[in-house]
Parts: C-alpha cells; structure tokens; sequence
C-alpha cells in the first residue's frame, strides 16, 4: 500500500452527539487523496472478501475527483475487486449527464470508466435531462419529476439492501441482522456545512424515513467557488440512509473549508446551520479526512481545554 509522505496528525476531535470521530490531517491535498483512496481500497478488500460484495457512495462536488483518478490508477486499480463492488451516489445535480457539473459525469470521467467494474454495478441517480427509469424524460424544473426520481432511486437503495440481506452475505455475517447500508459512503462538506445535498434550513435534513429525498439548491446554498452549483434541483441520501453506513468518511482540503469544519466538529450541535452534523452513523464509523488547511481552525489534542 502506498505510503503517507508524512505520518498523519490522529486527533479526537469534540465527541457529537452518537459517536467520537476520528480525525486524520495530511499535509497536502495529494496526500489526503491518496490516504482516502488507500481506505477505500483496504475496506472494498475486506467486505468482498467477507460479503462477497462492497457498496460505496461516492460523494460529488470537486475534492474527491482526485480520490477517483488514484481508483483508476496502479496500484490501486489492481487491488481493487471491482467484480463485487456497486457504486452509488451520494447526490447528484438535476442536469443531463453529459453536463460538466453532473457528479456521475466527473466520477465516470475520473475512475468508472477506466476501471473493469461490471457496468450493470454502477447505479447512478438517473435524474438528468434524459430519461429516467423506465425512460420517462425528467424535466429538470419540475418538482414532481425529480421528486419522482427520488422515489426510484429509494427504490433501487430497498430492493438491493433487501436483497443483499438475504443473499450477498456470507453465512454467519452478522450484518444481515443489522439495518444494511452502504459499506462506505464518501461525503464532502461545503462551507456553508451541506454535506450531500443536503442543505441548511431545507426540509430534508427533518426526514427519518425516506433513504433519497429531492431538495432545491437556491443560490444562498452556494459558496463562491461552486456557485455552478446554484438554483438546481437535486437528488440526495438522506441522514437516515447515511448513518446506516459501516464506514462514513468526509473529505474536505484547503482554508476555505477551516472554518465551517472548526464549527462542525468543535462548535454546537446546530444541524439546521450544519448538516453534517447530521451524519453520524448508528453502527459505524466517522472519519474526517482533513489537510493541513481545511484543519488549521481545529483545537488539537491538549489545546481542546
Ligand atoms: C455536490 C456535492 C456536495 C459537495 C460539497 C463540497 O454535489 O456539490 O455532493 O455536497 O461534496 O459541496 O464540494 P467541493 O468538494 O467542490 O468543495
């Protein structure tokens, strides 16, 4: 396995409301990449080889691309067994998917396409501009036909974690008694504190059944560097569904991610101002993939008093 160029910073940081969180901070963006990357991998060993299968979410936006290319890449892309790995989203942006700001057209881009996993295990949200499930167009404006999208991706997520309940487990796998979810579900944070799409003050983040929700992004939801991501309709897990994943990992870089991440973890308990204050998985774990940067406001270690 490749190795960190310097050893990790591990802290503890504040313990939320269910779980502590485990904090790693790497130097650089290049090495956060590469440590995300080298999770991934060890935890898609470990679940083929005991389950037989690995499902993973993978998280939009612009940090984990460089996760994804490492994916594509030796060694990376000769340790992984893509035959028993399913890809989902965490969220995607309503638009065709040839759209340069659709996450499935920068994640096919990045990794899928390079990669030999069988296509029918790549499950994309389809809510784009072209059809949809059974090949109703979605329009991209209309409320009720994202929200139907919503509805077929909650679909698919029960049909294959029921399924995979009675089916792709070893024998014995204590897992199938517990509420299956993802093996691994990837997130970035935005610096308003979205995780998903998963915005602050929208109706989503009070959901407790549903798996996928449907959600406006308005253009206060986006921050300057992303504000290609403004007025859309979305598709996104909903805390629920996130929180029944085995291993949840954050990944954020750069100063302008230091002080939403500082409110986060070492601030009050507000979900509505922080979203991602949301996530915190019932049975397993939370980690924050961090560099120097998006780090640098964090209490470490003793200085937390
Ligand atoms: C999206 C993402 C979103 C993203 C954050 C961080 O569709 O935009 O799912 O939640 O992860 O906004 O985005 P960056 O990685 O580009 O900072």
């Amino acid at each position: 396995m490749a190795q960190f160029l310097r050893d990790p910073i591990v802290v503890y940081g504040a313990a939320n409301q269910l779980s502590e969180v485990l904090v790693e901070i790497h130097p650089d963006p290049e090495t956060l990449a590469l440590a995300s990357a080298t999770l991934i991998v060890e935890e898609a060993r470990r679940s083929v080889k005991a389950r037989r299968c690995f499902t993973l979410a993978l998280a939009g936006g612009s940090t984990p691309k460089r996760v994804y290319q490492f994916l594509a890449q030796s060694p990376f892309v000769d340790l992984v067994p893509w035959e028993g790995v399913h890809v989902f989203w965490g969220d995607e942006r309503c638009v065709d998917p040839a759209d340069w700001r659709s996450n499935e057209r920068m994640a096919r881009e990045a990794f899928l396409d390079h990669v030999p996993i069988p296509r029918s295990h790549i499950h994309p949200m389809l809510c784009g501009g072209r059809a949809s499930g059974l090949g109703s167009p979605v329009d991209v404006s209309s409320k009720e036909s994202v929200r139907r999208s919503a509805v077929e991706y909650d679909s698919l997520l029960r049909t294959f974690f029921s399924r995979e309940g009675e089916g792709l487990n070893a024998p014995g796998d204590d897992r199938v008694q517990a509420e299956p979810g993802c093996d691994l579900v990837l997130l970035g944070v935005g610096d308003d504190g979205h995780t998903a799409s998963l915005f602050p003050g929208t109706d989503v983040l009070l959901e407790t059944e549903r798996w996928v929700g449907a959600v406006f992004s308005e253009a206060r939801h986006a921050s300057v560097d992303n504000m290609a991501s403004r007025d859309l309709w979305r598709v996104t897990l909903t805390a629920p569904f996130i929180n029944r994943a085995t291993s949840v990992v954050f990944i954020a870089s750069g100063l302008s991610k230091a002080a939403i991440i500082k409110e986060i973890l070492q601030g009050p308990i507000d979900v509505g101002r922080f979203p991602a204050q949301l996530i915190c998985p019932v049975h397993g774990t939370l980690r924050w993939y961090l560099d120097e940067d998006s780090a640098s406001l964090l209490a470490l270690g003793s200085e937390k008093e």
